[in-house]
């Protein structure tokens, strides 16, 4: 599905998709800088009903979020020099069946990231996002369909 999404329509999407997503999904946010992936994933996260800060995790790499019965990884691989260091992170004991993983600059790493049920393409519109999003898997496909729904409703 396709979308022109505002600054203010974020927290909105963003909680459409936390929502098809609850049971577990590996979601690959593209688009280059500032396009919006950071809020994007404070507006999941906080959507899914986190009331704190959702801030950038680009000097932790990755912040998890414990919500009710699930957790969500906010992962910004910008600064990742290899990926050989999500090993060391020890990234192999993530949950990647249950949780929500949003991934800012995936292509970073690449090899060490379980593949992805939705892609989000960002894209530059006048004042405001082109999001597109993308099913990889069946069960990305189908979060897809209830977004698009929740979402054109
Ligand atoms: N849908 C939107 N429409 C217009 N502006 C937006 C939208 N979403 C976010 N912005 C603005 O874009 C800027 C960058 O947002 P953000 O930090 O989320 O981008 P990012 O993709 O995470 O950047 P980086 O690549 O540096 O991690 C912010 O100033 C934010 O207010
Ligand atoms: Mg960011």
């Amino acid at each position: 599905m396709k979308a022109t999404i505002t600054e203010m329509d974020m927290p909105a999407f963003g909680k459409s998709i936390g929502e098809a997503c609850r049971t577990g999904s590996i979601l690959y946010l593209n688009g280059t800088l500032g396009m919006g992936k950071t809020t994007l994933s404070r507006s999941v996260i906080q959507g899914l009903g986190w009331s704190e800060s959702v801030k950038s995790p680009t000097y932790t790499l990755v912040e998890p979020y414990e919500l009710d019965n699930l957790i969500a990884y906010h992962f910004d691989l910008y600064r990742l020099a290899d990926p050989e260091e999500l090993e060391f992170m020890g990234i192999r004991d993530y949950d990647a069946t249950n949780a929500i993983w949003l991934v800012e600059w995936p292509e970073k790493g690449t090899g060490m990231l379980p593949c992805p049920d939705i892609v989000v393409q960002f894209t530059d519109a006048t004042d405001a996002r082109q999001i597109e999003l993308q099913g990889h898997s069946d069960r990305g496909e189908a979060q897809i369909e209830t977004i698009r729904n929740a979402w054109e409703a």
